[in-house]
């Protein structure tokens, strides 16, 4: 099986937590794209979703999936999102499609966080894949010098805006031993409006799509 294959088994696992007439927090990426699709065949059994970005949105739209604004949901029984690293702890590293700030938004709303994955992304210690961080615009500067104090090195990710309107740099050389203690210290950051460590709310539950089938920890 190729990763693609992996991505979607993972993510049609995860159909079985979605619950009767509720409303779904569907995150961002190839693997959800995966998900949005199966979420299509089984969308007369659902009210709706909320989107973490513009893609998605436009994806859940085009299946013809209503989109909710967060606002308007009092609760949120799943939210289901890939990752770029995750570990046995299930914290993870996200924000690889730039979606980072509305995926943790709809993260802490929600009861439960799936996380959808194929193997590969399975690590001991996070780091190789480059932190990203969403800072406002006139920060960049600024908080690029901050995080090659902490020890990182920020590259500014040049031409892209997030839906937000912000830009994002993505820190590399970090080996992360502490994920709590560093999302905290990057969000205390004046300009940064979120960075891609999900640890202090990680996963709840993680599929991990392998050539033996999906698995589930919980
Ligand atoms: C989007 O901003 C990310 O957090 C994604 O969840 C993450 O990059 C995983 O993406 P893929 O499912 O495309 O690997």
């Amino acid at each position: 099986m190729d990763q693609n294959q992996l991505k979607q088994a993972a993510a049609l696992a995860a159909l079985e937590y979605v619950q009767q007439d509720s409303i779904v927090g569907v995150g961002t990426g190839s693997t959800v794209a995966f998900f949005i699709e199966g979420l299509a065949q089984i969308r007369d059994n659902i009210r709706g979703a909320v989107s973490s970005s513009e893609d998605s949105t436009a994806k859940l739209k085009a299946a013809g999936i209503e989109v909710f604004d967060l606002n308007a949901v009092d609760e949120l029984d799943i939210y289901v999102d890939g990752a770029d690293e995750i570990t046995a702890h299930k914290h993870m590293i996200k924000g690889g499609g730039g979606a980072l700030t509305r995926e943790k938004i709809i993260a802490a709303v929600a009861r439960k966080f799936i996380c959808i994955v194929d193997k590969s992304k399975q690590v001991d210690v996070l780091g190789d894949f480059p932190l990203p961080v969403e800072v406002i615009p006139m920060a960049r500067s600024y908080v690029a010098r901050e995080l090659v104090k902490m020890g990182g090195q920020p590259v500014w990710r040049e031409g892209v805006v997030t839906d937000n309107g912000n830009v994002i740099l993505d820190v590399h050389n970090l080996t992360i031993l502490n994920p709590v203690e560093l999302e905290s210290q990057i969000n205390q950051l004046a300009g940064v409006v979120c960075n891609g460590l999900f640890a202090r709310r990680g996963a709840d539950v993680v599929v991990v799509g392998t050539e033996q089938g999906p698995q589930i920890s919980e």
